[in-house]
């Protein structure tokens, strides 16, 4: 059972929305949906849908309009502004919130924006997923921390690092939660060290955010951290909004990484003049929309609270990764161990002895109405090295693990769906034959057609038009 936890589920459940879609199966009567793959994308909560659609009635143009609907428009976005700032404990005197499409575009922004001087480095890790690592190789050499075999930050390889290229760090790029293992760096320690050796720090806090509170701290604190980035769609927001997060300073001079409209101060055929504050990171009309369903999603996790989402989440994790222990010739990856769940966040990678990855998360989804990833999750390398495949051909590191992640709003028995699913599978105890797609690298069970279409169709319901 899980423990004793300060969420009301079937409350918070009532909060999500999606989840009475019925899945058709392969075989019997349409069945619940188990959404198991929130590492990926979050279903919206109802109250960011609400505050949407409230704020739909006065959607008007962001900072260009004298209307009086642009007016309240742009006071909801920059309202939206100071929230997410708060929920990462930014000092509005030292910090700038500059809303991007997710977090990719953040720390292509901060990427662009650092203007490195020759010979300055950066170190990022193995346990990046790309976009906390691609970025950083179009702009300066970088160095990655090692990991350890079970995935987690080799500690004395940082300081190795930090010492080998002593006064050149600019800067140290870490996950705020792996999205492979669910691992949860040390980012404060991290912090403290990165300052200590004149770096500053940016935390991909994608995964981390919707599960523990951020506190970037004062920038006297040794232990700040510079930068956070987040996205919406992890974070029960999915309205294409996401939110760089940091030291001000680093922003007050220099061009941005979009020039356009609402950019600038004052533009003559011979000179720019860039505005002030996050606006010179956003030009062109802002997704005003996406911000304010951000805003709104951080007040409401914020309300909910975060010591009762860890506890809840701590608990399923335990759960899911003593009972997926169980199932014959199933490994997991990552810390295995149930008493570390508090340490860790809920994603778990597993594979199943002899099963293709993408078969079962094929069998999951067609049978058992279960979303999971399979693949490696825009985190090569570090999947790489967990299978322990860094030294082997790229084509033989293609089929890496399968990943269950979990929301707030998981339950239990939606685990154990899961792991009765496994052992079922493992006995050979599914109905489908499946065939690799070679067209969309997935399987599909033979002989049973679904058109994903017949979920949705955006023309369903005709239009006046
Ligand atoms: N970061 C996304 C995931 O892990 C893409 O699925």
């Amino acid at each position: 059972m899980l423990a004793m936890s300060a969420l009301d589920l079937d409350a918070v459940r009532t909060q999500i929305v999606g989840l009475a879609t019925p899945l058709p199966r392969r075989e019997g009567t349409p069945g619940p949906a188990i959404n198991l793959d929130n590492a990926a994308t979050t279903p919206p909560l109802r109250q960011v849908q609400a505050t949407v659609e409230r704020f739909l009635g006065v959607y008007s143009s962001v900072h260009r309009g004298a209307g009086l609907k642009s007016q309240a428009a742009s006071a909801a976005y920059e309202e939206a502004r100071a929230v997410v700032g708060r929920f990462v404990g930014a000092r509005p005197n030292q910090h700038q919130v500059i809303f991007t499409r997710n977090t990719t575009e953040a720390l292509n922004l901060l990427a662009h924006r650092l203007d490195l001087a020759p010979g300055q480095v950066i170190i990022s890790t193995e346990l990046e997923h790309h976009s906390n690592d691609l970025p950083w190789r179009g702009v300066a050499p970088v160095a990655h921390v090692r990991t350890t075999p079970e995935g987690a930050l080799d500690e004395a390889h940082y300081a190795a690092l930090l010492n080998q290229y002593v006064g050149r760090v600019r800067l140290v790029a870490v996950t705020g939660g792996s999205n492979v293992t669910g691992y949860v760096p040390p980012i404060h320690r991290m912090a403290a060290l990165a300052h200590a050796h004149g770096a500053a720090i940016v935390v991909d806090a994608a995964q981390l955010a919707p599960h523990r509170r951020i506190a970037l701290g004062d920038l006297a604190d040794p232990a700040h951290l510079d930068y956070v980035a987040l996205s919406g769609h992890k974070l029960y927001a999915p309205y294409g909004a996401g939110a760089l997060i940091g030291r001000a300073d680093t922003f007050a001079r220099g061009a941005p990484m979009l020039a356009g409209g609402g950019s600038v101060r004052r533009v003559t055929p011979q000179i720019v003049a860039w505005a002030d504050g996050p606006a010179r990171e956003e030009a062109g009309t802002p997704n005003a929309v996406g911000a304010v369903a951000l805003a709104a999603a951080c007040l409401a996790l914020e309300n909910l609270g975060f010591e009762a989402i860890t506890a809840h989440e701590t608990a399923l994790t335990a759960y899911a990764l003593d009972q997926l222990a169980g199932v014959p010739g199933l490994w997991l990856y990552g810390d295995p161990d149930p008493d570390g769940a508090a340490e860790r966040l809920g994603v778990i990678p597993f594979c199943l002895d002899g099963y293709d990855p993408h078969l079962v998360a094929a069998i999951l989804s067609y049978e058992a109405g279960i979303a999971v990833r399979s693949g490696s999750f825009c985190a090569q390398p570090y999947v790489r090295r967990l299978l322990k495949l860094e030294h082997a051909g790229c084509e033989q590191g293609q089929q890496g693990l399968v990943r269950a992640s979990f929301g707030l709003y998981t339950t239990e028995a939606e685990v154990a769906r899961l792991v009765s699913t496994l052992h079922a599978i493992t006995a050979g105890d599914y109905d489908g034959l499946y065939a690799l797609s070679p067209t969309t690298g997935s399987f599909q069970p033979i002989g049973w057609k679904l058109a994903p279409q017949s979920l949705f169709q955006l023309t369903e319901r005709g239009g006046g038009f």
